[in-house]
């Protein structure tokens, strides 16, 4: 099941609070690392994202810059088709790679597993915001040469990345050539072993539009054949010498280069710095987007690189203040737990920051699995980090649903319902989903991104939102589910939801999946609330969804009823929720007889052989009783737990941190610790085997939620802040800031008591251990004891 963890090794990898680095270079590695650390070492803006690959370019294994967005269309054949097949999928494209600087010394290239090298550092440093590395070789020569070089994808100016490339002659006179390149390359090659991997295009995908190179000034352009997207992208130097370069310009459609060349005496540097800028949009005429590429880098070199590495600096630390989560583990391993927890959060930061207008890919913007597609990986594991610690970002995310919202119509009435159906994978608002019964039978989507929309409302308080988009998203899905559902004589009138998939894509197309149901309910009895709640208050608002969506005054109604009278599959005998009404009827698994490397199961058995069985990819389930917590009492919190738990693969990387966050809740420390450390270690252990492909953004999400919301035991339905802390044995303390309705909460927690400092804001009343705890201006911090949890429930009303 859960593969070991293996913790890089501390002589390469040391530990360090605030920087992932890899301080040795280990020839044997390059093989089997280089693709994890490209994921590892990747830069991204939310925007714009650069996979961490070296910076001569060699050795390669999956080289990558990626637009948020920025995709292609690409025909998605069936050897049999049926009706409403998506038929034409969306696919990220990779755009020209700015990052290649290549080196020649006295006539040789200089690649690293060719160098004898004497030093060596790499360092993704998480208070710059910067991938810097340094090293020193000697060449065959006897000449020791030093290159120190930094790069940034900018937080402050997204269009931007920066490079500073600094060469120094050590002992003696060399003859250096630097090519600076930025290169069109697509990737051809595509495993078809592993479904989740993106296919690669046969033939030119790229169009060119034109290449211009000048001085030390290169842009290329070029166009979409089908999603009709114009790109333009280009580079520009500025350089600093202690000798004379010579400087040549090369371009053509796919390669421009820019040739620097010089004798360096001993002791003598060469400094360059590179500026890389990138613009698309649905405007195919080429000259705005290249003027814009050429905006973007004469802004860049006018600011020069000190300025942008400081606008840098500022923006990271920003970001550390609102979302650094503190863990002391008073022991050796606390340096690593913090480090970790910091490379999670910094993915957060990169996936997220300046993707506005944009959602959120699976792998953010570290690699092309799953084809730069968003999920609900954003709304249920990545939002609820957005939502307390950047809301402009949260709402924007929302707004991107938003946008969706006409072709999540269209997709409706192509499958005879009415309302709204969000895409379960999508770029442009269109499904992407080529096998149905894991894609677009996973219906609670639409209840996800409800859901999220709820508590992007409640906790930043931004009510204006729901007026203006959220009301039409609360209609468009609860006339969804109302429709999709029925009535049931053969269930005593109750209503059901059939043909669906639930989270767990190891169970496809059941008949009342649990998790479903709860969120379909919560969904259509929201959508009633708020669709009273504007009638009764803002009777403006009110007519304009009127207007919008053709609300008919009984709708509401019909929505509380089917609300009301949802099914809720339970087992008497085993006092359980089935995760459908068949699950329980299922052979069980026999996991006994299956072997270790036969994990994940998607890639060894039939999905037939999946779906007859008792066995689960992702928390489900259990899913639902950490979001609607409130629901469930502990009994059959604990008693569904220990069902579905041992079933339960974790073959989906978004699975541990919410069995960690539900057996915390439950008492089960042990195990609550355990799957909080896989989750930690996702990527950075190399967990699922595919990190290479790019690091999982819901899984580190997910440690968020498992730390905030396990750990310190937040609970926020409703927007009533509560928590109920319970932090590992072996931690002496944690602390975070949350953002609570334009509030910043600051919470510190040991063993002993939970201090709630306000540090910005008037008043905030919330919840420690069922206690009310009212903090004000005059009054804003309050101690609390921690005692151990209470038996039943979550915690009770005062
Ligand atoms: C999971 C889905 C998830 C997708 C993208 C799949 O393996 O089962 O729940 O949305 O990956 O991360």
């Amino acid at each position: 099941m859960l593969r070991p963890r293996l913790n890089p090794p501390t002589d390469i990898f040391p530990p360090n609070p605030w920087a992932i680095e890899a301080v040795r270079y280990v020839r044997e590695l390059v093989q089997d690392f280089t693709g994890q650390a490209e994921t590892m070492f990747a830069l991204s803006n939310g925007y714009l994202g650069i996979r961490g690959i070296v910076d001569e370019g060699m050795p390669v294994r999956e080289p990558g810059t990626y637009l948020n967005g920025f995709y292609e269309h690409r025909p998605i054949s069936y050897g049999e088709r049926a009706y409403g097949f998506p038929t034409i999928g969306q696919s990220i494209l990779n755009c020209p790679d700015g990052t290649v600087m290549s080196l020649s010394v006295d006539d040789e290239p200089f690649t690293l597993p060719g160098a004898e090298i004497l030093s060596y550092r790499r360092s993704l440093d998480f208070r710059t915001g910067t991938l810097n590395r340094d090293v020193a070789w000697m060449t065959p020569a006897g000449k020791r040469l030093r290159l120190r070089t930094l790069r940034l994808v900018s937080l402050a100016h997204r269009h931007l990345a920066a490079l500073e490339y600094e060469l120094t002659a050590e002992n003696a006179e060399a003859e250096v050539v630097i090519v600076s390149e930025l290169r069109n390359d697509q990737p051809l090659a595509t495993d078809t072993s592993d479904p989740r991997l993106a296919e690669g295009f046969v033939g030119r995908v790229l169009h060119p539009t034109g290449f211009h190179a000048e001085a030390m000034r290169a842009i290329l352009s070029y166009r979409t054949a089908s999603s009709g997207l114009a790109l333009a992208c280009g580079m520009d130097h500025v350089v600093t010498a202690d000798t004379t370069l010579s400087t040549r310009a090369t371009c053509d459609d796919d390669h421009a280069r820019i040739v620097f060349r010089g004798t360096l005496a001993p002791g003598q540097t060469i400094r360059i710095h590179k500026y890389l800028s990138y613009h698309y949009s649905a405007d195919t005429a080429p000259d705005p987007i290249r003027s814009q590429v050429a905006w973007t880098l004469d802004r860049a070199v006018e600011a020069g690189f000190s300025s942008i590495l400081a606008r840098q600096h500022a923006e990271v630390e920003r970001f550390w203040q609102r979302a650094d989560v503190q863990v002391d583990a008073g022991d050796a391993s606390n340096v690593r737990l913090q480090q970790a927890i910091r490379w999670n959060l910094f993915q957060l930061m990169q996936a997220s920051e300046r993707s506005e207008g944009h959602g959120i890919p699976a792998r953010g913007l570290t690699g092309r699995t799953y084809e730069g597609h968003y999920f609900w990986d954003t709304e249920i594991y990545v939002l609820p980090f957005l939502i307390y610690t950047n809301p402009p970002i949260a709402r924007s995310l929302l707004k991107v649903r938003y946008d969706m919202l006409d072709s999540a119509r269209d997709r409706a009435r192509e499958l005879r319902h009415r309302g709204a159906m969000f895409p379960w994978r999508t770029i442009n608002g269109r499904e992407a989903s080529a096998y149905y019964a894991a894609g677009t039978a996973q219906y609670h989507i639409n209840a996800d991104i409800a859901f999220a929309l709820r508590q992007y409302v409640e906790i930043s308080g931004d009510v204006d939102f729901l007026r203006r988009y959220g009301a039409e998203i609360l209609v468009e899905t609860a006339r969804l589910w109302c429709d999709l559902g029925f009535f049931s004589d053969r269930m005593d009138g109750r209503f059901c939801i059939h043909g669906v998939t639930g989270p767990d894509e190891y169970t496809a197309i059941v008949n009342n999946n649990c998790y479903t149901n709860l969120m379909a309910r919560e969904n259509m009895r929201y959508a009633a609330e708020i669709v009273r709640m504007l009638e009764r208050d803002d009777p403006d608002s009110f007519a304009s969804l009127v207007r919008r969506t053709g609300l008919d005054p009984d709708e509401p109604g019909a929505w509380d009823q089917a609300a009301e009278r949802m099914y809720l599959p339970y087992d008497e005998r085993l006092k359980v929720h089935p995760q459908d009404d068949a699950f329980l009827d299922l052979e069980r698994w026999d996991f006994a007889n299956t072997p270790e490397d036969h994990y994940p199961l998607l890639l060894h058995y039939h999905p037939l052989n999946l779906y007859r069985s008792q066995v689960i990819k992702q928390a489900d389930t259990v899913l639902a009783m950490f979001l609607l917590s409130e629901q469930f009492t502990h009994e059959a919190k604990r008693r569904n737990f220990e069902y579905y738990d041992p079933l339960t693969t974790h073959d989906s990387s978004l699975s541990v941190c919410i069995q960690s966050i539900v057996a915390n809740e439950i008492g089960l420390r042990e195990k609550a610790i355990h799957y909080f450390y896989f989750a930690l270690a996702m990527d950075l252990s190399d967990i699922g085997g595919n990190m290479m492909h790019g690091a999982h953004i819901a899984a580190i999400g997910g440690t968020w939620l498992a730390l905030v919301y396990g750990f310190a035991g937040l609970r926020d339905a409703r927007g009533r802040i509560s928590f109920q802390p319970c932090l590992p044995e072996d931690w002496n303390r944690m602390s975070f800031t949350l953002r609570i309705r334009e509030r910043t909460l600051r919470v510190e927690l040991d063993h002993a008591a939970a201090t709630y400092r306000l540090l910005e804001g008037e008043d905030l009343t919330l919840w420690h251990a069922g206690q009310c705890v009212r903090l004000s201006s005059a009054e804003p911090s309050a101690t609390r004891a921690i005692r151990p949890p209470i038996a039943d429930g979550h915690d009770a009303e005062p």
